[in-house]
């Protein structure tokens, strides 16, 4: 008998077959309780979890005894409990590479649609408003060098830097948990503390996980700091800023717009005050979904499964410590 896996999101046909040829794959649309209930032997026996977007907490890892992996379609990994899986010694795997280039591109996407009032002006034009020459009411601001200032320099922040710095030929200034020597050798990017860096950006760009030190890092205080002229992307985790702190200072123009792939709740409600605004650009969270990014996440994660129920946690596992103590 071949050892059981759940799988939560469905696959193309060639990776399906992939895992098919190792394991009793039952597939199941969320991880919901009565999902679970409906199939209780299958989740019991489950040695591999794959898939994204539902919680894997405590009450879950309850239902599956003989879990030894998961592997998430994703880079973060906010929805799994991280302290349960590593009391059980069970693999946390995901897909950190394969979207870094995608996810800048929807950044890059969000600043110059948030500063050049792209979606604001299409929606104008459209309704049939362009009548005669435009004037400067629907004048934008530039992109192109000026200052941008990152919080969080992994390997997205990298690749907005590199756009940033070769394509726009913007200053940046960045703020991360240590200093990255590339970053600074490579795009001229200058180490800040976080006040400094919401002071002197013209675009504030943050692409953090969320965790308990990240939530509502971006606040009522911290936006007070950022130019009146200034525009604050998040591509990372909605939580990671005050979504009420945010509406007040674009309706209050303390802050010129927001560029958002993501939000406190999601799908954000369609009554949020927040959507209201002109001065918003938003996404339904698509910083990492093109049919070929979303592809190569998808196999990626279906071979991390495979290795780690191969006891191979070299690469992408999240907690290789905590399964294999020194
Ligand atoms: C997307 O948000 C991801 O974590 O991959």
């Amino acid at each position: 008998m071949k050892p059981s896996v759940i799988l939560y999101e469905p696959l193309p046909a060639d990776l399906r077959s992939q895992l098919e040829a190792r394991y009793q794959v039952t597939e199941v649309s969320n991880l919901d309780s009565h999902t679970i209930a409906s199939h209780a032997a299958a989740f019991s026996e489950a040695v591999g979890l794959l898939g994204s977007g539902s919680k894997v907490d405590q009450a879950l890892l309850e239902q599956m005894p003989a879990l030894r992996a998961c592997s998430t379609i994703s880079v973060g990994y906010d929805l799994f409990d991280l302290d349960a899986l590593d009391a059980r010694r069970i693999a946390l795997m995901h897909t950190p590479t394969v979207l870094t280039e995608t996810v800048a591109d929807t950044v890059f996407a969000l600043i110059l649609a948030s500063a050049r009032r792209v979606t604001e002006l299409d929606s104008w034009v459209k309704a049939g408003e362009w009548k005669k020459s435009i004037g400067p009411e629907h004048f934008s601001i530039d992109v192109h060098h000026k200052t941008l200032g990152i919080v969080g320099m992994g390997r997205i922040g990298m690749a907005v830097a590199q756009r940033a710095h070769y394509g726009f030929g913007m200053n940046i200034l960045y703020n991360a948990r240590k200093h990255h020597p590339q970053a600074e050798s490579r795009f001229s990017a200058k180490y800040c503390d976080i006040n400094q860096l919401l002071e002197q950006s013209d675009f504030v760009c943050v692409i953090l996980p969320l965790t308990e030190q990240t939530r509502h890092l971006i606040g009522e205080e911290q936006l007070s700091r950022m130019k009146p002229s200034a525009i604050l992307i998040n591509a990372g985790r909605g939580p990671v800023v005050d979504e009420q702190a945010l509406t007040r200072a674009l309706k209050n123009h303390t802050l010129y717009a927001a560029g958002l792939d993501v939000f406190e709740q999601e799908p954000v409600p369609a009554n949020a005050e927040l959507l209201s605004l002109p001065n918003v650009v938003t996404l339904p969270h698509v910083g990492s979904a093109t049919h070929e990014t979303r592809y190569g996440m998808k196999r990626d994660a279906v071979e991390n499964l495979i290795a780690a129920l191969d006891g191979k946690l070299e690469k992408n596992c999240v907690n290789p410590q905590a399964v294999n103590p020194a």
